[in-house]
């Protein structure tokens, strides 16, 4: 456990690697990315997303190692040290998009909890009609909503509250490995289906027409919230590494891990739906009504299901932790609390705060048309993911290149190879594209 003024820090390379893959890898993973896939034209959209991973998300998580190892602080004070105080409400503005996101984060991962404990039970209905009805009495029951939102967010304290490397740390080394492993055998019972073929190619069928402005910003957005980028949560990890910790080869390893899983849970979820010939349909609805039918159907499936919904837990988990952790460290860094009392309070606040979107898809809550939900998750998102992510590379690549520079240098002094094309990125194409992407594909 932290104390005021002494700071935690990762335990071992690995453990900062696998934390950080823990907060990219979440529901946006396999929740997320397959449908939106599916709905943008699948292996084009894969392409140009992992492209787009590579090309902008890479520099920019790189860009927020740089200032968080650097400024050994949360976001707000790590860029008041490194750069001054005009830069500072980059930070609070990730902070603010990190209270946005965990709100919503924690309803949807309190999903997460009832689908695993009903797939315990095996009553997750048996067919899609009964699936619907099943999840339709779930999300417009506000009690056991509200109840199953506690939960996550109470696990998510828990963890959190016991710091970095006994808290966080030690949760990811241990359940990630598991995560990974539940993929893989997931995805080798999925593909191995008769009739698996015709999902196969429905994720994967290239289908160039549908590359458009809109669906490279749903690209984007993708990756800047799969990764976790753009709002100071990998600023904050990078602010828990020694100096002396290489910063290169982890956040490739990162994208490297997140892109994976990403890829591999539409590998799970197609061949799956249409081996057992159901829609692919798309939102909450393919994982929380089409993917329970789908496991009725299969050999095995109460066990493959109960694994599946157990793996999002995890995932989601891992995640959340990562949006409550930046929180919490603006108020013990900056405001002086205990660890444990800035957790409790931003845990706290941000479940009353959750408590609108958890009751918007039952109720009807909206805002000018989308789900509170939605409109949470598009703003945080779609608008200030991006800007943030812009705000980071333009910082690094114009104000503070010669830090970045040393930050970026090998241990004989001299630049990586890979900082020249970096400060390209950082100064030009991240923001150009961003700012491109944003003003040609932005709707509602
Ligand atoms: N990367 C997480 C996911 O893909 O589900 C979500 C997320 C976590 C977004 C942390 C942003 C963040 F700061």
């Amino acid at each position: 456990m932290s104390e005021v003024g002494s700071r935690d820090q990762f335990g071992s390379r690995i453990g900062f690697i696998l934390a950080s893959a823990g907060s990219a890898v979440g529901l946006g993973n396999i929740w997320r990315f397959p449908f939106v896939a599916g709905e943008n034209g699948g292996a084009a959209f894969v392409f140009i997303y992992l492209l787009l991973v590579f090309s902008i998300g890479m520099p920019v998580m790189l860009a927020e190692f740089v200032v968080g190892r650097r400024g050994q602080g949360d976001p707000v004070g790590s860029l008041r040290r490194v750069v001054g105080k005009a830069f500072t409400p980059l930070g609070g503005m990730g902070i603010l998009a990190s209270i946005i996101i965990l709100s919503f984060y924690a309803v949807v991962g309190g999903w997460t909890i009832k689908y695993t404990l009903d797939a315990v039970m095996g009553s997750l209905g048996t067919d899609v009609a009964s699936a619907g009805a099943v999840f339709g009495t779930f999300i417009s029951n506000p009690m056991s909503v509200v109840f199953y939102q506690a939960l996550f967010m109470l696990g998510t304290y828990v963890v959190v509250a016991r710091g970095i490397g006994d808290g966080i740390e030690k949760f990811c080394t241990i359940f990630m490995p598991i995560l990974f492993l539940l993929l893989i055998i997931l995805a080798i019972r999925s593909v191995t289906l008769p009739g698996a073929a015709e999902g196969l190619a429905f994720y994967l069928k290239p289908d160039f027409s549908k590359v458009n402005g809109a669906m490279i910003l749903a690209a984007l957005g993708q990756a800047f919230f799969s990764l976790s980028i753009g709002i100071g949560v990998m600023l904050t990890y990078g602010s828990y590494l020694k100096k002396s910790e290489p910063i290169v080869s982890p956040a490739f390893q990162i994208c490297f891990l997140d892109s994976f899983v990403a890829f591999i849970a539409g590998l799970v979820i197609f061949p799956a739906v249409f081996a057992f010939g159901f829609e692919p349909g798309a939102g909450p609805g393919l994982t929380f009504v089409t993917l329970p039918a789908v496991f009725t159907k299969m050999p095995g499936g109460s066990l493959f299901a109960i694994l599946f919904f157990f793996l999002l837990v995890i995932a989601s988990l891992t995640s959340s932790m990562s949006l409550l952790e930046v929180i919490s460290a603006y108020f013990v860094d900056e405001r002086k609390w205990s660890r444990r009392k800035a957790t409790l309070v931003v845990a706290c606040f941000t479940f009353l705060l959750g408590i609108p979107s958890a009751l918007s898809l039952g109720g009807g809550l909206n805002i000018a048309g989308k789900s509170f939900l939605d409109a949470m998750d598009f703003i945080a998102s779609n608008v200030i993911m991006p800007l943030g992510g812009m705000g980071f590379a333009l910082l690094a690549g114009w104000v503070i290149h010669s830090m970045a520079k040393e930050e970026l240098s090998g241990s004989d002094g001299k630049p990586l190879a890979i900082y020249p094309a970096w400060r390209v990125i950082c100064c030009v194409v991240a923001p150009a594209a961003i700012g491109w992407i944003f003003v040609t594909g932005l709707k509602w």
